[in-house]
């Protein structure tokens, strides 16, 4: 069978680097979408840790300019095109939302254009999120959960999921969305509530700081595994019919709890170090996050394998080996 070419926006990013590699084991030529920042560095890190830097090729573009995906569609025709780029951090939306509806909700429009412009017979794949569900509205959030977008990042993501839908019956590409819980890794962005506290963690074993300063710790989320995430987004583009699926554990914890697991793991006592700080409160909170996976379990045989404690020790062993110079 011919190689296959896969297209990821958001390349760089922590769900990037871990679905690179895993199409990369799958033969897989994959490209990516570099947007421009202040040099002409990208940020290669993520894929330089799980030692695939040299494997990718990447291409300049940004998901806010539609000419230059028409060029990377030209230049490297994806079969499957997976949008991962986003400005993905809630808390940055209340202060650039503009730029975040730009990127994260017309930029998926720009791709899905491109695609339907010069590779209507690829697949699409959309990163969508348990964002959209925001002031919940049923206890266990599943595809058919109305959504209630709480931030301008979650209206910018609810207008992406709808146009992939749209896009869909409309011109009926095989275009299906993800909507995925949180999930992280020692791979996850440092302002990300995990990977704050498992680095804050780190810093206090290593006696580099003594305090860690927090928002609501009282938030529940349904976190799990992003290596397991992306085998979800790749399972999605391998069904005959495209569909939505939500992506999640069906565990939720509090903040608080997720913060304790790393302290105890790292043999600290998080009470003598965990400061609340209302600098990190929300104009408006998702105070609880609980997915229920069982249309993607049925349909794509897929489920989280990842336990949150797992997870919270495999990123405080990464952190302190990162910080420790190991
Ligand atoms: P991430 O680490 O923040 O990565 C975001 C990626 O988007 C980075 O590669 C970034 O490039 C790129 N990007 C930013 N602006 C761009 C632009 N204008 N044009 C092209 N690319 C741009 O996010 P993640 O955690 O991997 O999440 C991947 C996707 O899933 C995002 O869309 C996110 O919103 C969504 N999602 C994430 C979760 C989660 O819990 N992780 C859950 C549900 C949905 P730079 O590196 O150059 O900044
Ligand atoms: N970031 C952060 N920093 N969050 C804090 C802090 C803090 O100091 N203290 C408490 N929290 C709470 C937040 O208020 C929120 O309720 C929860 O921890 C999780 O925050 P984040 O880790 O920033 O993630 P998120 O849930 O807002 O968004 C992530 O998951 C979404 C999927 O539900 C991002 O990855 C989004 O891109 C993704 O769509």
């Amino acid at each position: 069978m011919a190689t296959k070419t896969a297209l990821i926006t958001g390349i760089t990013g922590q769900d990037g680097a871990y679905l690179s590699q895993l199409l990369l084991e799958k033969g897989y030529r994959v490209c990516g979408v570099s947007p421009r920042r202040s040099t002409s560095d990208v940020n290669l890190s993520r894929l330089e840790w799980l030692g695939i830097r040299d494997d990718v090729e990447l291409f300049d573009g940004d998901l806010s300019d539609l000419g230059s995906l028409i060029r990377i569609f030209e230049a490297c025709h994806p079969d499957e095109i997976y949008n991962l780029g986003a400005q993905s951090f809630v808390q940055t939306s209340w202060s650039q939302p503009v730029l975040t509806g730009q990127v994260t909700g017309i930029g998926a429009v720009n791709l899905l254009e491109a695609m339907r412009i010069l590779a209507p017979e690829a697949r699409f794949y959309q990163a969508s999120t348990s964002e959209m569900y925001g002031l919940i509205q049923e206890p266990r959030q599943s595809e058919t959960t109305p959504f209630y977008p709480r931030s301008p990042y979650a209206a910018a993501k609810l207008y992406a999921h709808w146009m992939t839908v749209n896009y869909r019956e409309s011109f009926g590409l095989h275009a299906s969305s993800g909507i995925l819980f949180n999930h992280e890794s020692p791979l996850r962005g440092l302002e990300f509530v995990t990977r704050k506290v498992t680095d804050g963690v780190a810093r206090i074993k290593l006696g580099l700081a003594s305090e860690l300063r927090l928002g609501n710790i009282d938030a529940k989320r349904d976190w799990g595994h992003a290596r397991d995430y992306v085998r979800a987004m790749w399972l999605m583009l391998q069904q005959d019919v495209p569909d939505d699926y939500v992506i999640a554990t069906g565990v939720t914890t509090t903040v608080r709890d997720m913060c304790r697991i790393a302290f105890e793991y790292a043999g600290l006592d998080m009470e003598r170090h965990v400061v609340i700080d209302p600098k990190f409160y929300r104009p408006a909170e998702v105070d609880v996050l609980l997915g229920n996976p069982d249309k993607a379990q049925a349909a794509l045989g897929w489920q989280a394998e990842t336990s949150l404690e797992e997870m919270i020790r495999e990123m405080v062993d990464a952190d302190l080996a990162r910080l420790g110079g190991r």
